[in-house]
């Protein structure tokens, strides 16, 4: 895979494929860890006075045509602004995505410039399934720039015409943010120092069984919490309550703790919860053991034994990969969980990895210092897919030579 290093940018219009999907609420943006990740290359591209055109996704824009995504949104706007104010110089925004108002933007281009185009998603063939489909929106693409550079890291899991076609179309490289994110996690399939230690949460079991089973060659323990613990407590014959529950997974649950048990893999699971009498950031709770969870409360986080029990799992630790928050962080009253897992893991001496937007997100607002870990991750599923031994289709479009 090639570097910046290896491409002439000087007075070049170089189309950058940068994640800035942050997450946004209303027009605020309230993480811009991906923004500032970002920046390195931005900054290296412009500095070297290549004329820098943003290509980035934001939320998933709904509706069948052009038109009606551009109506519904969301607008890059609040991200182009961000960045101005990062970078410290303008960054204008162009209307469309391969429109008029892109080529006039490109074309406005001076050297060590930045601009951003639309959110790419509002073009509905970036991210078809049709390959012609997606071999015009790339070739249309292809035609603002003379060079493409990668380092959309989060988004190289997509099959998507800015991540797998346009590659092809231009001479390219990878940016910076992608190959340290590629070094970091070939350091976790190769051969990590051990213990090796896995801390999986978030929503559900089916987004995580594959890397789980992928893990289950590499890991020694693998401790589960947040809304994917319960179905793992289902399938282990606990009451869960009105807690998140994958029904549908519990057989291929039982299937995988079958298969941790025969390699002497470790599966830790949560011993007491906090069940609320409903979902809401004032919700009445209490602690109970998984034991006697009652059938009419839901888990919104974990209780304190189990904040001891994975510390004391994760403190021997060399090597940890942490994705996916362990409660609902977002609600104070329920983000001891996930604080106790940051902070267990901010104290490891070793390689420590936290992968996933959410996770990241929880790290930052709950004021724990990023350096405190080896590695922040901005890749939630691409990370996952890396892991779990696919071939990341951005990833594969990056390392053909053209
Ligand atoms: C992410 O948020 O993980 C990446 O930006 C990819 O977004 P997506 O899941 O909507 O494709």
């Amino acid at each position: 895979m090639r570097d910046i290093a290896a491409l002439s940018v000087s007075g070049q219009v170089v189309l950058l494929r940068a994640d800035l999907n942050v997450p946004l609420d209303g027009p605020e943006i309230t993480d811009d860890g991906r923004i500032r990740a970002s920046l390195p290359t931005i900054r290296k591209l412009a500095g070297t006075g290549a004329r820098v055109l943003i290509c980035a996704h934001l939320g998933r824009p709904k509706g069948g045509s052009l038109a009606e995504r551009m109506a519904g949104g969301p607008s890059l706007a609040p991200v182009a602004a961000r960045l101005a104010e990062l970078l410290g110089q303008p960054v204008p925004l162009a209307q469309d995505v391969v429109g008029e108002s892109a080529a006039a933007v490109a074309a406005g281009l001076a050297d060590g410039d930045v601009a951003l185009l639309e959110n790419v998603r509002f073009e509905p063939a970036e991210t078809s399934k049709d390959d012609t489909e997606r071999a015009a929106l790339a070739a249309r693409l292809a035609a603002l720039a003379s060079l493409y550079v990668g380092d959309g890291f989060g988004a190289l899991h997509r099959k998507h015409a800015s991540v797998y076609d346009l590659p092809e179309l231009l001479p390219h490289a990878a940016g910076d943010l992608v190959l340290a994110e590629l070094a970091v996690l070939r350091r976790l399939t190769g051969s990590p120092d051990r213990p090796y230690v896995v801390v999986l949460g978030g929503a559900k079991p089916s987004d995580k069984l594959p890397v789980i089973s992928n893990l289950l060659g590499v890991a020694d323990r693998l401790l589960i919490g947040g809304g994917m613990s319960y179905t793992f407590l289902a399938a282990s014959g606990y009451e869960v309550g009105k807690s998140l529950l994958e029904a549908d997974k519990i057989d291929e649950v039982r299937a995988v703790m079958a298969e941790a048990g025969r390699r002497g893999v470790q599966i830790v699971l949560p011993v007491d919860l906090v069940g609320a009498v409903e979902f809401g950031p004032d919700a009445e709770h209490a602690v109970f053991p998984v034991t006697a969870f009652p059938a009419d409360r839901e888990s919104l986080d974990m209780g304190p034994a189990t904040r001891a029990l994975f510390a004391g799992q994760l403190a021997d630790a060399r090597t940890v990969f942490w994705n996916g928050p362990v409660g609902v962080f977002e609600f104070p009253a329920f983000s001891a969980g996930t604080r106790a897992v940051a902070e267990a893991i901010a104290a490891v001496d070793g390689f420590t990895v936290v992968g996933g937007g959410d996770s990241a997100a929880a790290v930052r607002r709950l004021g724990i210092a990023e350096d405190s870990f080896s590695h922040i991750s901005t890749g939630g599923g691409a990370s996952l897919e890396f892991l779990e031994g696919a071939t990341l289709p951005g990833v594969a479009a990056l390392e053909t030579d053209s």
